[in-house]
């Protein structure tokens, strides 16, 4: 696929609001101006049947637009295809029997790609890069009155965003000003990489002063080891300690206080003065289960799916002759998955749940965390041998 089309849309998804814009607005005393959030995220994955060589990339547009109390939900599926050196988007109607009001990427059943129909409404925008942005839209007769005009440009730091509706030339929804939506990181607040200035060492202090089970030792620098791995293969290298702190991190609280596993966690993190970000990770691990903080940046979410499955691949390994990860198979390790009865405490529904909410399939999942385990078998085991 033409890495134009991956960079266009890589700079198209994520989580994106206009909290700026909507603040200055309401200074200025505008009532009706919305605080608009988007959600945009690949979901090629939940398209089946789509043909070979496929060189288009379907997007999930969750759109929230929010006037006083009242907050409206558009999602859009779009195709993004090239045409030339432009970018065309192709508006597709979303399957009949699908909510709009609830419907995010989680919630997105598989679509089968010979069912979709594009929207013939609207009329496909095309896009043109222009010193480094993207600028470009289309207008549409909705009916022989309705006209939609969609203007965008799109740049790193901001997606400019105009949609208005004019019933005989009146315009009835829109703005004077496009929106303007800037990223956002998973608390909500305007994107950076995410930072924690806990070094390592004091990390694993702050475990060893809350664990003395080795087990539990060994299960927080397994999984730190293999969230820093995890970091690296999915583009978040610069965040790479940000990741293995928090797997360190993660169960804090489960030796001592196993009935309020991620509750207690918040209290015991005060001790090394955790950012509020390693707090809503650390508890977004046990989302479902025993905390509510749900897993909302990819860091979670692989949180989430990795922590059992580290438990299940160590397991495995111990059966092994070799007593290692290294010369393990997927296929062994897909057997013991499926085999109830072997290390029956790890769960096998958290494992798939978190391999959906990363739009991976499970055995994308287990292949990945193997490799990362075998990536840092080595380092694990030395440093075990190195706690008294
Ligand atoms: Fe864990």
């Amino acid at each position: 696929m033409e890495n134009t089309l991956k960079e266009f849309t890589a700079m198209l998804c994520g989580s994106f609001d206009n909290h700026e814009q909507y603040d200055e607005m309401t200074a200025k005393g505008e009532k009706s101006f919305p605080f608009a959030r988007h959600v945009n995220t690949v979901c090629n994955d939940r398209i089946k049947g789509l043909p070979e060589g496929f060189e288009g990339i379907f997007v999930l547009e969750e759109s929230y637009y929010t006037i006083g109390d009242n907050t409206n939900a558009m999602p859009h599926l779009f195709l993004f295809t090239m045409e030339g050196d432009s970018v065309k988007l192709s508006s597709y109607e979303l399957p009949e029997g699908i909510d709009k009001k609830t419907l995010n990427y989680e919630s997105l059943p598989t679509l089968d790609y010979s069912m979709l129909k594009v929207s013939e409404k609207f009329t496909p925008a095309l896009y043109k890069e222009c010193d480094g942005a993207w600028e470009g839209g289309s207008e549409s007769m909705f009916s022989p009155v309705v006209r939609f005009k969609l203007w965008e440009r799109f740049s790193k730091e901001c997606l400019e965003v105009s949609e208005i509706i004019e019933v005989n030339g009146k315009r009835t929804f829109g703005y004077d000003v496009p929106l303007l939506y800037k990223r956002t990181n998973i608390l909500g607040q305007e994107d950076k990489d995410m930072e924690t200035h806990i070094k390592r060492d004091e990390a694993l202090e702050l475990l060893k002063k809350y664990n003395k089970e080795p087990f539990h030792i060994q299960h927080g620098i397994t999984v730190g080891k293999v969230m820093a791995w995890y970091a690296g293969e999915l583009g978040y290298g610069a965040e790479a300690d940000f990741w293995e702190i928090t797997g360190i991190l993660h169960d804090i609280d489960f030796e001592l206080y196993p009935e309020e596993h991620c509750k207690k966690a918040p209290e015991l993190l005060k001790d090394v003065d955790a950012e509020p970000e390693v707090v809503h990770a650390v508890c977004s691990h046990g989302y479902g289960i025993c905390s509510d903080v749900e897993p909302m940046h990819e860091m979670e979410k692989v949180l989430f799916a990795a922590d059992e499955l580290t438990g299940l691949i160590w397991a495995a390994a111990k059966m092994r002759p070799s007593k290692s990860t290294k010369d393990m198979e997927l296929s062994s390790l897909k057997k013991k998955f499926k085999d109830k009865r072997f290390a029956a405490g790890c769960s096998r529904d958290t494992i798939k749940e978190g391999a959906e909410r990363l739009g991976w399939s499970l055995d994308e999942l287990l292949e990945r965390t193997l490799k990362a385990m075998q990536a840092s078998e080595d380092e694990i085991n030395s440093e075990m041998e190195k706690q008294d």
